[in-house]
């Protein structure tokens, strides 16, 4: 689903030039949800922006379902971001103008709108309707549909944000550091809501974070130093929950990695 290649990455701001990831590789198969987890300024944000393709690597490949994405123009890079990629970021983002039905919505009407797509290709209201109402009754958000953001929690607020990212059916979930401007509870509800459903949908999602606790919930973790992998975790099958260790034996074993 995944495969990013020797990533190589320096922000030219000093001399000598600081390189933020130095030959990054890591394969990430259909339906696996992989954390990195570093300390702050490890590189963290860089790699995922860098996988998104948001953020074009020195030197090294990305390729999602077998595209190589910085091969392609920008143009077509920005579609087929829209098309294969959801996002979710610390702050959520939500637009303030909108409903939180409105928010979901959003990147099935922007697919809709995009003048690539074929009219007979785009997908009707009703059934985009369809598609939130069911996101949020999956994420708990039942009865917030048109709420605007300023009028609920932070917690209800990222999860509208995973459910938008969710609402094109991406084929890869790019999720950084989601929990980092929740309390410890609502965040510990985010992310166990948002690890069940990728399980249950077989979502392939890559996190970033720093914290162990959020690292647990992940099939796989890699640990990131400096701008490179320096360890990886398995965490269990996730197809066989009696082989997994239970959450807290996971995060305390991660704890303990020095970062
Ligand atoms: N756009 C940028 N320009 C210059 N330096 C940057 C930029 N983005 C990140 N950095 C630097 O790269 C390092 C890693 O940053 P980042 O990827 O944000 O780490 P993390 O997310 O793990 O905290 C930091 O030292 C940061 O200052
Ligand atoms: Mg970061």
């Amino acid at each position: 689903m995944l495969v990013a290649e020797s990533l190589r990455k320096s922000f030219h701001v000093s001399r000598p030039a600081r390189q933020v990831l130095r030959g990054i590789s890591l394969t990430v198969g259909h339906g696996e949800f992989v954390a990195v987890m570093g300390a702050s300024g490890s590189g963290k944000s860089t790699l995922l922006h860098v996988l998104g393709g948001l953020e074009r690597p020195d030197s090294g490949s990305v390729r999602i379902q077998g595209v190589d994405i910085y091969s392609l123009a920008d143009g077509a890079r920005s579609a087929f971001r829209r098309d294969h990629i959801g996002f979710v970021f610390q702050f959520f983002n939500l637009l303030p103008a909108l409903t939180a039905a409105e928010n979901v919505a959003l990147p099935l009407r922007l697919r809709n709108e995009s003048w690539l797509r074929p009219r007979s290709r785009r997908v009707a209201q009703s059934v985009i309707m369809e598609r939130v109402t069911t996101l949020m009754d999956q994420l708990n958000l039942r009865g917030l549909q048109g709420h605007g953001p300023d009028e609920i929690s932070g917690g209800e607020q990222q999860r509208i944000a995973i459910a938008r990212a969710l609402a094109a059916a991406p084929s890869l979930l790019l999720a950084d550091e989601p929990t980092g401007n929740l309390d410890w509870n609502s965040g510990q509800e985010v992310l166990s809501m948002l690890a069940r459903l990728c399980r249950a949908q077989a979502q392939t999602a890559v996190l970033v974070t720093h914290d162990a606790q959020v690292a647990a919930y992940a099939d796989r973790v890699l640990v990131i130093r400096d701008g490179e992998i320096i360890d990886e975790i398995e965490m269990g099958r996730r197809d066989d929950p009696g082989k997994r260790p239970d959450h807290a034996r996971l995060a305390a074993r991660l704890a303990k990695l020095e970062l």
